[in-house]
């Protein structure tokens, strides 16, 4: 596929599978994590991966962008099996990964942290999209990531890997700690890059936040994927199913 062909209102939309795990087993030194992780994510669709504390969802995402040194299994991104790759090698097939503790720095600017992130793949999102994304930010271009709040760092996290043009977006539990007004505003910005035909695989423990964002949930227990339910019908025994999975 040409870069020409390729814009950031389309991303991935030319192949069948964006992200592909099959059997996934990963192991942090000795300590055997995960036991098999299995699940597709088609191209411009939301998979949400739920489940307990402990239960591998942050070393799922991990794994997929090759920061622990012992996998097994595949993990294919669009026709590309990355098991044997390096980090760098894998995040430049257009991977965008936010983690947990949102991989910001806290000493440099907006501005700063805005212009650092390495292209994946052209053309990123401009500074225009990316402000009337997170309208915030636009205000904020010179406090040091020290002054942000939460929900600023998070929206500045997800700025970034927008500058770099990967669209396959990883996130971590992007509410985590937030008030609720900032996590509408997350929700929204989810919404609206799912619009624009990213691919998102998101991290949650928030069920009602991720419910109206998700194609498929994935619940994840002790490393494996022990139920998988598509939204859009049987909407409140869903709900229902997935809480419980939760204990919530
Ligand atoms: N760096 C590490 N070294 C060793 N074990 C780890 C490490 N990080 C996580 N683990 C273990 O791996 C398992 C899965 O952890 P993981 O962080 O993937 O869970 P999680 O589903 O993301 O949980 P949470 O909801 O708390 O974020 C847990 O048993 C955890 O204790
Ligand atoms: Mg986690």
């Amino acid at each position: 596929m040409s870069e020409a062909a390729h814009t950031h209102t389309a991303p991935g939309a030319a192949s069948a599978t964006m992200l592909s795990v099959r059997d996934l087993n990963a192991w942090y030194g000795e300590s055997h994590v995960l036991h098999g992780v299995t699940f597709d994510v088609p191209p411009g669709k939301v998979i949400s991966i739920v489940g307990r504390n402990g239960a591998g969802k942050t070393t799922t995402l991990r794994a997929i962008v090759g920061l622990l040194k012992k996998r097994t299994g595949s993990i294919v991104v669009e026709g590309t099996e990355t098991i044997g790759l390096k980090p760098r090698q894998i995040t430049r097939l257009g991977i965008g990964y936010v983690p947990e503790e949102r991989g910001i720095f806290s000493s440099l600017s907006v501005r700063e942290n805005f212009t650092l992130p390495r292209v994946v793949r052209p053309p990123i999102m401009d500074r225009d999209e990316i402000f009337t994304l997170f309208p915030n930010l636009a205000h904020r271009l010179n406090a040091p990531g020290t002054k942000l709040s939460g929900g600023e760092q998070q929206m500045l996290a997800m700025a970034r890997i927008l500058r770099t043009g990967a669209p396959l977006l990883l996130l971590d539990e992007p509410t985590e700690g937030l008030a609720p007004v900032i996590i509408e505003q997350i929700g929204e910005t989810i919404r609206r890059l799912r619009d624009k035909g990213f691919t998102i695989v998101l991290v949650e423990q928030n069920i009602p936040f991720a419910w109206s964002l998700t194609d498929t949930f994935h619940v994840i227990e002790q490393g494996r994927v022990v139920d998988s339910i598509a939204t859009g019908h049987g909407q409140t025994d869903a709900i229902g199913r997935l809480k419980s999975y939760l204990g919530v």
